[in-house]
């Protein structure tokens, strides 16, 4: 090797070095550090299912009890979090008053309840004038709220996007309600919520913990004639480009989870759920969790597929082969494994190939492969996997050289 070739490698070696050092900093540097949401955050959100009209602190205390009784806390689901409609105006001094009918004990009394039961209490608010249901925005109110939060017990806080001024930005809005939090001393993880609308993955790294990518989802597999078109697979498409850009303390968002609302077959809502937990989503359940079918909380409770989107990795899954509507997608682990889902989008049953070049190994390499939904060890795979996988199901299993 002559001298020049010799100081190219080195120069070469040193650039890569380089370059994976800046990407490993670069990463930790461009999270928002409040110290929470290091794995995606779970629990509970009233939205989906109680909407505006269905939404009290009895619905509340009652998901509460459900949560922390039915194996979900234990699961991993912490957060309880109430969505809009929980404010009605502003006293004289300015302070956000609650709904006297629908929360009599006031929110401060339920924060305590659902602490009372080891969990983690939410709330909503919006950066414009008014919420989506047209009740106080916060603009203008950030650290007043904020500490009123923080005075509640507030662990968690959901910021939407309604009603705001025209050009006001998005990015300094959220970066002062960030602020504001942050002011009050207590970690509270904070939801971005602008539907995607202004690229949020691109600025809201260091902003908030999550950032909602894309409208409001709807309860069903595909659904492009709804308002925003937001089904699971659409969304799905929306969240695969962007993998980048999530990992510990700052999230993509694909919304909440539909599991149970009953618009979507069994098998829809379990590749719905194996889906979420593939892109490292927050698993925030949206159904009535004191009326559970035992399909419905088989997957919600389903702890290989949980501890897929908890891996500490924190690595957004990829979508590494698209054949038509069969799929193969891919989610690095922190023990060197990928969970691997083989996706069927079409309407009938088919065989799907998951090659382990595309997966992420050399195609000698042999691996173990244990399937996350029939809890079974399948054998070790040299090269690849197949399996059949059924119209608008999923197979999702673990692998391991
Ligand atoms: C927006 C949000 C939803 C929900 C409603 C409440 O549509 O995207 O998740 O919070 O507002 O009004």
């Amino acid at each position: 090797m002559d001298v020049a070739m010799t100081m190219r490698s080195v120069f070469v070696s040193g650039c890569m070095g380089l370059m994976m050092l800046v990407g490993a900093s670069g990463r930790r540097a461009s999270a928002l550090e409040n110290g929470v949401a290091r794995t995606p955050p779970m629990g509970w959100n009233s939205w989906n299912k109680f909407a505006c009209k269905g939404i009290n602190e009895k619905v509340v205390r009652e998901s509460a009890d459900e949560m922390a009784a039915n194996g979900m806390k234990d699961a991993g689901y912490q957060y309880v979090v109430i969505d809009d409609c929980w404010q009605t105006g502003r006293d004289a001094q300015g302070n956000i008053v609650a709904d006297a009918e629908k929360f009599p004990s006031g929110i401060k009394a339920l924060a305590d309840y659902v602490h009372s039961k080891g969990l983690k209490f939410g709330i909503y608010s919006d950066a414009g004038t008014m919420t989506c249901a047209k009740r106080p925005g916060s603009i203008g109110h950030e650290y007043q709220d904020a500490q009123q939060y923080a005075n509640w017990g507030v662990d968690y806080l959901k910021e939407d996007w309604c009603n705001t001024l025209p050009g006001q930005s998005s990015e300094s809005s959220y970066t002062l309600m960030r602020e504001a939090l942050k002011a009050t001393g207590r970690p509270i993880v904070f939801s971005i919520c602008e539907w995607g609308s202004t690229k949020p993955w691109l600025w809201a790294g260091t902003i908030g913990n999550m950032w909602r990518s894309t409208g409001d989802i709807q309860d069903c597999w595909s659904c492009k004639k709804a308002w925003g078109g937001n089904g699971v697979v659409e969304i799905l498409d929306q969240l695969a480009p962007i993998y980048s850009y999530a990992g510990p303390g700052h999230w993509n968002d694909p919304d909440m989870l539909e599991v149970g609302n009953g618009k979507m077959t069994t098998e829809e809502y379990r590749s719905h759920f194996s889906l979420w937990a593939e892109l490292a989503a927050p698993l925030l359940a949206g159904n009535d969790l004191a009326n559970m079918t035992p399909d419905t909380k088989e997957i919600l409770l389903n702890k290989e597929v949980i501890a897929v989107d908890q891996d500490g990795l924190g690595a957004q899954g990829q979508r590494v082969k698209q054949t038509g509507e069969l799929e193969v997608w891919s989610k690095q682990l922190a023990d060197g494994g990928r969970a691997v889902v083989l996706l069927n989008r079409s309407d009938k049953a088919a065989t799907i190939t998951a090659d382990w070049q595309a997966v992420g190994y050399p195609a000698t390499v042999s691996a173990g492969v244990r399937d996350l939904w029939a809890h079974k060890d399948l054998g070790t795979k040299t090269g690849s996997y197949s399996a059949e996988v059924p119209s608008h199901g999923v197979v999702m299993v673990r692998v391991k050289p």
